[in-house]
């Protein structure tokens, strides 16, 4: 699958963004080594804090059906914002333990992109060896 073609798999899964407070859609695709797809979208919840983001979603998917961070090829994550969204600083947090740090991102908003990694988006990182050393 193309670059091109991943980023248009997201913005499938935007179109299931459950976004009823911040009318804010975000759609997620990772594509796994073996060519896989799973898919993620932000899923809000009354009590705010409760709400996933669209890549969490789509990272975990392919977590629990089996991908670790060496079979993950790449991910795109796109908004319908006016302007080019990237992740939050939750969702970075995450993706620099599931993701490789050079592992492709790709950021779309339909009008503009982005290609990225979580190396250049969460620099100094807190990670797992400074829990277990
Ligand atoms: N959101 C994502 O899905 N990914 C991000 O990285 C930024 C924020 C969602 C969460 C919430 O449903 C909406 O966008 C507005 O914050």
């Amino acid at each position: 699958m193309t670059r091109e073609e991943l980023i248009q798999e997201a913005f499938k899964a935007l179109k299931n963004a459950y976004a009823p407070y911040s009318h804010y859609h975000v759609g997620a695709c990772v594509l796994a080594k073996d060519g896989r797809t799973f898919y993620g979208a932000n899923v809000e919840n009354a009590s705010y804090g409760a709400t996933i983001c669209a890549e969490r979603n789509a990272v975990f998917n392919a977590y629990s059906n089996g991908c670790r961070k060496d079979d993950i090829e790449a991910i795109a994550i796109v908004s319908d914002g006016g302007r080019l969204g990237a992740p939050c600083g939750m969702c970075r947090q995450v993706l620099c333990e599931l993701l490789n740090q050079d592992t492709p991102i790709y950021l779309s908003n339909g009008t503009e992109e982005k290609d990225t990694n979580i190396a250049e988006l969460l620099p100094m990182q807190f990670t797992m060896e400074d829990v277990l050393g």
